[in-house]
């Protein structure tokens, strides 16, 4: 009798256990937040297990009394521009769901898009523009572009607060001369993506959070919303986006998608890249 099950059970073991690898794969990821991750809790400040040892990052809450109104008003901005520069928004996006808990990170995995050191390398050359541009001017890009809005005033109260903020997460860098881990990194393959694969992927790994048709979805969690946000249509970000360009949205999804277990390789985010990328979004109005 064992000799019928035993090849039988290995069989069973072979195909549970193939079933169980590409389900680790291509998994639908299980939606499971904690507060921490989603709302940008202050408290959570951990490097990226491949940043530069020697930098401890501040905490935006320990900042002296002389900037702190301003820091965390900054931060918060940051966080939940929806509500606290309500005025220059067009879209559903805030700062922070491309600037991982607000921007204070040093990169690598999980840790898209690092805004410590900014203060120190600005005024800087922009291609876009054609000459040097301020950090005030930088902001205003994202406002404009990534946020589909309007520019802060350069006087005003907001571009006060997240210039304070900025400054504040890039003091333990003052000294540095660079900083590599600012900017995604370029994903240099020569390959052509295919818009199709694409397509498929984004069903496999993204649409189970930011849905079938691209548009996220709140989540009602213990009292509150947690928003997963939408990667076109009118309230996106628009056409003059850095994201809208494969060179920036392949390597921010190759780090930091699926949310918090970034597994896919360069090829898949370009396929991926390509079909985001080619759906309609709001027009920038220059
Ligand atoms: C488990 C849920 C989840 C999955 C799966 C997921 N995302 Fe996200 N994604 C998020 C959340 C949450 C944010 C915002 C993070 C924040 O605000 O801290 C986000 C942000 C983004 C952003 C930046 C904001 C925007 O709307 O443009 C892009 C681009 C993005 N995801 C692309 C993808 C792609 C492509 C995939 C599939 C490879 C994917 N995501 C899979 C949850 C998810
Ligand atoms: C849809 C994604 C997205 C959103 C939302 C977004 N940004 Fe950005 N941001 C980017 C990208 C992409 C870059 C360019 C990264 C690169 O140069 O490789 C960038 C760059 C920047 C830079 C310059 C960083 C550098 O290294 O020079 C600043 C400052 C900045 N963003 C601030 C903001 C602020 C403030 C907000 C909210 C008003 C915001 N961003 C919202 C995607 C976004």
């Amino acid at each position: 009798m064992f000799k019928h099950i035993w090849p039988y059970s290995m069989l069973m073991i072979l195909v549970f256990g193939l079933g169980a690898f590409f389900a680790l794969i291509y998994h639908e990821p299980i939606i499971e937040f904690t507060e921490e991750i989603t709302m940008g809790n202050p408290e959570i400040f951990s490097l990226p297990k491949d940043a530069p040892e020697d930098i401890s990052l501040v905490d935006p809450e320990m900042a002296p009394p002389d900037i702190a109104e301003d820091v965390m008003k900054g931060y918060w901005i940051m966080v939940d521009t929806q509500k606290n520069a309500k005025e220059y928004v067009g879209n559903r996006l805030n700062c922070r769901n491309c600037h991982f808990q607000a921007g204070n990170t040093l990169g690598g995995k999980n840790g898209s898009i690092s805004l410590v050191g900014v203060s120190h390398v600005y005024p800087r050359y922009s291609k876009r523009a054609g000459r040097n541009i301020n950090l005030a001017e930088r902001i205003n890009n994202c406002f404009r572009r990534s946020l589909n809005g309007k520019p802060l005033p350069i006087n005003g109260p907001e571009m006060k607060a997240l210039l304070a903020y900025l400054g504040w997460i890039s003091s333990p860098v003052k000294d540095y001369d660079s900083f590599p881990w600012l900017g995604l990194p370029r994903i240099v393959k020569d390959y052509r993506p295919n818009k199709e694969n694409g397509e498929k992927l984004f069903q496999q790994c993204c649409a189970a959070c930011h849905k079938d048709d691209g548009q996220g979805t709140q989540l009602e969690k213990e009292e509150q919303i947690l928003d997963i946000p939408p990667l076109w249509g009118p309230e996106s970000f628009n056409d003059g986006a850095g994201m809208n360009r494969i060179a920036m949205f392949a390597p921010f999804v190759w780090l930091n998608m699926p949310y918090m277990e970034p597994v896919l390789s360069e090829e898949e985010v370009m396929d991926i890249a390509e079909y985001v990328t080619s759906q309609s979004r709001a027009k920038f109005n220059p």
